[in-house]
């Protein structure tokens, strides 16, 4: 257990005082050992920690879903998950899709149906989606609409998203 340094992200003024822990975590299958507030954010340690900034910063309350993230093959938001509570159990994030240079089904959905305009709800979206299709494997149009209500597009392409998870869904059948 150490006192953050003042020069580091965390800060210390007078009583407020951050305590940083060495935490280990697992995301793509790969361990990384952080040293932390174990309160910070997930997704401030994604990015600002570890470099991996495919998870994006919305609205920073857990409403927009930008930031969504898989916890357990559960969909989570990381702007409001605090780092220590997801030490040791698997996490996905964007990055982690690819396998061997082939795009996840739902990635490859949403190119082929042309999804996206501004794409800067993109990561989440698909997180979202990944995490909707490993719980319902074949959803109708009202259980995706229902699945992905809390993930926000300001482009409003939700007609398409749509259409992409049906597609991925007829992908992973194959
Ligand atoms: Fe996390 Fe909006 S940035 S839900």
């Amino acid at each position: 257990m150490t006192l953050s340094p003042c020069d580091k992200k965390e800060y210390c003024l007078h009583s407020a005082i951050t305590i940083n822990f060495i935490m280990d975590l697992l995301i793509n299958s790969k361990k990384y050992s952080v040293n932390v507030s174990p309160d910070e954010s997930l997704l401030t340690v994604l990015r600002n920690e570890l470099d991996l900034t495919g998870s994006k910063y919305g609205c920073g309350e857990g409403v927009c879903g930008a930031c969504t993230v898989l916890i357990n093959d559960v969909a989570v938001r990381s702007c409001i998950t605090k780092a220590g509570s997801v030490a040791g159990k698997n996490i996905t994030t964007i990055e982690g899709l690819e396998k061997n240079g082939k795009l996840h089904p739902v990635q490859q959905a949403c190119l082929d149906v042309d999804v996206f305009q501004c794409s800067y709800c993109a990561p989440g979206m698909v997180m979202s989606a990944v995490s909707l299709l490993k719980k319902n494997s074949a959803p109708t149009k009202d259980d995706i609409v229902k699945g992905m209500q809390g993930n926000i597009c300001r482009c409003g392409t939700y007609p398409r998203i749509v259409k992409a998870i049906q597609e991925a869904s007829n992908i992973q059948k194959g």
